[in-house]
């Protein structure tokens, strides 16, 4: 009887003590596994990125070097993904800009899931008629995020310098058409407006290949330079009538966040470069 008791206690404090050391490590297989997990995330969404995505927002997420689905180069016409303002900090820039309450994974979730009604971003989630299952939205998801660990995106800096814009684009530096075309092309705007030259490679936005003239009879009392500023900066002041695929849609399918991507260099620039397109 002696004999079995002590047994039972020696045994019964072996449990203990293995639970314990197995307890000991438990956190650290754990965080390994969760790494694990959380890499093949981003890996199966950066698949699905290059399949579904990259046609609007880039080979990188940046809104540059978009290609269609025959490898060949397009304009872009998605926002920025891979971008500070989105990313960087909780809230980021942009999720405060448009109020958001909730956290930044939500919002990026959300706007790949249900699409962006209004905008040429399609709706993705098979729960609103799209083609993914919500697990790979979580996939995209992860991956969209993981542009936020990039030190040279977001490195120490938790919100985005915001530029302040005059009201008036006469208190704006002096501009440089020279530098417009470039501007136009890396900021996505040949992708909705097409090539100035041509007419007919207007896509998304009205072709500006007269721009100068338009812009100054658009507003009553409201000078070409001032209008094309303020159709750049908030484009649903004045919603444009006549858009390539019919009327122009309301709110504006045009990318609003220009203020948070431009410097008050480039806006100059821009416009001066604006004030040359004129078919006269
Ligand atoms: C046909 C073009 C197109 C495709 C394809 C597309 N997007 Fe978009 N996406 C857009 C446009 C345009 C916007 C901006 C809509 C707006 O103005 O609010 C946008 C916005 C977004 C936003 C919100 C960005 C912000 O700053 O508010 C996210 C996130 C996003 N897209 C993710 C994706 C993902 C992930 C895919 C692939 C599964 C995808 N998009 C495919 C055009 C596209
Ligand atoms: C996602 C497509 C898209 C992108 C990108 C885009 N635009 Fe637009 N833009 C539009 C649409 C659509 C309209 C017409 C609706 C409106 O007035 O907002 C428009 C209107 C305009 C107008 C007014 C045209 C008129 O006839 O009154 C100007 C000027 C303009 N955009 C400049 C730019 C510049 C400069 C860029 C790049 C920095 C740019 N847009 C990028 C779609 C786009």
């Amino acid at each position: 009887m002696q004999v079995k008791v002590v047994i039972g206690t020696i045994a019964f404090m072996l449990v203990m003590i293995i639970l314990g050391v197995a307890a000991l490590f438990e956190p650290a297989r754990l965080q390994a596994t969760t790494d694990a997990f959380a890499g093949r995330q981003v890996e199966k969404g950066a698949q699905l990125f290059r399949e579904n995505c990259v046609e609007c927002h880039g080979l990188e997420g940046k809104a540059q070097d978009c290609v269609d689905f025959t490898g060949e180069a397009k304009g872009c016409v998605g926002l920025p993904l891979n971008h500070a303002p989105l990313l960087c900090g909780e809230p980021s820039t942009r999720l405060q800009q448009i109020n958001w309450q909730s956290s930044k994974s939500n919002y990026i979730a959300q706007t790949i899931a249900a699409g962006r009604p209004g905008t040429v971003m399609p709706t993705w989630s098979q729960n609103f008629g799209g083609p993914l299952g919500d697990h790979q939205v979580e996939q995209l998801t992860a991956y969209v995020l993981n542009w936020a660990n990039d030190p040279e995106l977001c490195g120490d800096v938790t919100v985005v310098e915001q530029v302040e814009w005059p009201e008036s684009w006469e208190e704006l530096p002096q501009g440089d058409a020279a530098a417009g075309p470039g501007l136009y092309q890396i900021n996505g705007c040949l992708g909705c407006h097409g090539d100035p030259a041509n007419p007919d490679s207007a896509t998304v936005g009205p072709h500006l290949g007269n721009i100068a003239n338009v812009a100054a009879v658009r507003e009553p009392g409201v000078s070409a330079e001032q209008y094309i500023y303020e159709s750049i900066l908030y484009p649903n002041t004045y919603i444009a009538p006549d858009c390539p695929n019919g009327p122009c849609l309301e709110p504006s399918v045009m990318r609003a966040d220009y203020g948070t991507v431009l410097s008050l260099e480039e806006m100059a620039d821009l416009i001066a470069y604006y004030m040359t397109l004129s078919n006269e």
